[in-house]
């Protein structure tokens, strides 16, 4: 069972924020906006999130990630405050009219190691979406800790607690979540997990989200990614419904194809490995043919706002 974050009353909202006193400046605009009775939800709209990176310390401000041969010059970084990235993020996404279903957060919730006090943060900050209607969904990262996660959830049930992973049905995909863990290992008794998810709902396409690359990147940082990538890549391209897989770790927005298949990289919400990379989330739509992808960033004059991607849903050889 996945961490499933299912939306909040107004009320409990403005209780929460006020409980928090300071703490809840950077959401006070949203407390405004976050009114879910007045938008509809669409439940073909799921927003895409990755890579947060959220610290206990809202003020607290990062210069990216340093790496041998890094292309970024020393003293070229630019430095993010995630907690305003992420705020901002919610923002848009409740701004969406109608609004998403559902909102998946693709991993790296934290910014370091999964510190309790780095979920209470990530926490207050998803509040506002969870009290505009949306469901939120968390996968875990190489950043994030299960036990650290749960203890910070009080509702979540017992049979909640285990191997992150399951499927959200919509009207025209399937969405399966895995976990890759810390060490970017599904493993074999997910992988079997899946293909047996995947082969008892072949009548719709599915969409796969893990927080890893599945090989090594190909963008600005190496990083060799998941290491049982190579199985999960056969075993989707076994299956012709399985449309996409969706990861963060990266921190790059990028977009390749193999076959049916296609591999999309999510940006980071937090921040970004290479200077003047885009960072934010993804809207997804999806309809019985397609599910379109459009990229907003934080920065909405970087040249890649707006950016979009079509993934199809059907084959049209092989699919009615
Ligand atoms: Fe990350």
């Amino acid at each position: 069972m996945p961490i499933i974050l299912p939306p909040i009353t107004r009320r409990q909202f403005v209780r929460g924020s006020l409980a928090l006193g300071g703490a809840a400046i950077i959401t006070s605009h949203a407390m405004a906006s976050a009114d879910s009775e007045r938008v509809p939800l669409d439940q073909n709209r799921v927003a895409l999130l990755a890579d947060t990176h959220i610290s206990g310390d809202p003020n607290f401000v990062y210069p990216g990630t340093k790496w041998p041969g890094s292309p970024v010059g020393e003293g070229a970084h630019e430095s993010v405050n995630m907690a305003q990235c992420l705020a901002d993020a919610a923002m848009s996404v409740i701004a969406l009219n109608p609004r998403p279903v559902h909102l998946i957060v693709n991993g790296d919730c934290a910014f370091s190691s999964g510190k309790q006090a780095e979920y209470k943060e990530f926490l207050r900050l998803v509040e506002p979406i969870r009290a505009a209607g949306i469901t939120v969904h968390v996968t875990i990262g190489n950043h994030d800790n299960r036990e650290n996660l749960w203890k910070s959830i009080p509702f979540l049930k017992r049979e909640q607690m285990g191997i992150q992973a399951d499927v959200i049905e919509l009207p025209h995909a399937n969405l399966v979540l895995l976990d890759s863990g810390r060490k970017g290992v599904l493993g074999d008794k997910q992988l079997d997990w899946l293909a047996t998810q995947l082969d008892e709902r072949t009548d719709k396409p599915a969409l796969i989200f893990g927080h890893f690359n599945p090989y090594p990147n190909q963008g600005v940082r190496p990083i060799r990614g998941m290491k049982d990538g190579a199985s999960l890549l056969k075993l989707l391209s076994e299956r012709e419904h399985a449309r996409a897989y969706l990861y963060g770790h990266t921190h790059e927005w990028q977009h390749d194809r193999r076959a049916h298949l296609h591999l999309i990289n999510q940006p980071a919400v937090g921040y970004y490995f290479g200077k003047g990379l885009a960072h934010g989330w993804v809207d997804m739509r999806l309809t019985e043919t397609s599910a379109e992808l459009e990229l907003h960033c934080i920065n909405r004059k970087h040249k890649q706002h707006g950016d979009r991607r079509l993934v199809s849903l059907k084959d049209k050889k092989t699919r009615n």
